[in-house]
């Protein structure tokens, strides 16, 4: 079985609920506070080592107690965080999540030590074989995830990148990766057009960006599950109802690395979707994003 070698980004999410978001210049109280495990890298870690695979973290954080606890808690779903840095120069990424009582929210991200990765930590760390699946996201530096993508791509391992936050990657780059994952704000950025609305325009967006390059794509439609092509098939995948939706925070992570775990222990492409899909299905129904984790079924190699 292969592993997957997660390079990007960790949080500490620290979420107030408030009855209404304050005004410029206006303090309220809030009603509760947590403080959570967060960062898209490090939840597709968690959620893929959850899914059954080998999952590893190559990231940074700072010398501090945030990032203390963070180390900790990703251990605890099972990654191996023993090259995830500690960078006494920098503080950890923490996000500031305000969520009022209609749901509507604010965030304020500082990324911290995730903006001082580097291609050259993921070589020291590792060397990739022909097995492994690397996983990017668009939290770190692009610079740092093209020269990733490129080393990955010379080494034979495949490479899943969710481009999220979206951003324009050049089809050269794209050209190297296995797998583009975007939910359908992200496919609209990628692809400098209109979001698609609905599954049969998301299958239209799943073509027309492995037009740009990779091999496959994904496009995840929330409550609506997700619609992938290779260029010549296509094929939408419906959610799955598996109780109240709870909190869907983090669903689009646990997607990204079940399927990463899935495509790990080389699972044909459609069956990982569709892995990936029952992973983010199974995310909406607890509070979190890796908390929410631990009904991922771990997958059975083939
Ligand atoms: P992101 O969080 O990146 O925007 P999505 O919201 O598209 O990602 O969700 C990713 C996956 O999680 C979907 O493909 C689907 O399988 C699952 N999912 C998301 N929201 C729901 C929901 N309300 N009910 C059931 N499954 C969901
Ligand atoms: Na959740």
């Amino acid at each position: 079985m292969g592993r997957v070698i997660v390079i990007g980004s960790i949080n500490q999410d620290i979420t107030v609920t408030v009855d209404r978001l304050p005004e410029p210049g206006e303090t309220l109280l809030g009603t509760s506070l947590t403080y959570r495990l967060g960062g898209k890298g490090a939840n597709q870690s968690a959620a893929a080592a959850h899914a059954g695979a080998p999952s590893l973290f190559i990231g940074r954080v700072g010398a501090d107690q945030a990032g203390m606890v963070l180390v900790d808690e990703l251990s605890s779903h099972g990654v191996d965080v023993s090259h995830l840095l500690v960078d006494e120069d920098a503080t950890t990424g923490i996000a500031l999540i305000t969520v009022s009582a209609s749901g509507e929210n604010t965030i304020i991200l500082d990324a911290g030590a995730n903006g001082r990765v580097t291609a050259e930590q993921a070589r020291e760390a590792v060397e990739p074989s022909r097995e492994d699946v690397i996983v990017l996201q668009g939290e770190i530096g692009a610079e740092v995830n093209e020269q990733v993508i490129r080393w990955a791509h010379r080494t034979g391992a495949r490479t899943v990148f969710n481009i999220a936050p979206a951003y324009e990657v050049a089809p050269e780059v794209l050209a190297l990766v296995d797998c583009v994952v975007v939910n359908e704000t992200e496919a609209g950025i990628v692809l400098g057009r209109p979001a698609p609305q609905d599954a049969d325009s998301a299958l239209d967006a799943a073509a027309a960006v492995v037009d740009l390059g990779p091999r496959l794509a994904l496009v995840t439609l929330g409550g609506h599950g997700a619609a992938w092509s290779d260029g010549d098939r296509s094929e939408h995948v419906p959610a799955l109802r598996l109780g109240p939706v709870v909190d869907t925070t983090g669903a689009g992570d646990a997607a990204v690395g079940a399927l990463a775990a899935a495509l790990a222990m080389d699972w044909d492409f459609p069956e990982a979707v569709r892995a990936g899909v029952r992973a983010g299905s199974t995310a909406v129904l607890a509070e979190g994003a890796a908390a929410s984790y631990a009904g991922i079924e771990p997958l059975q190699a083939p």
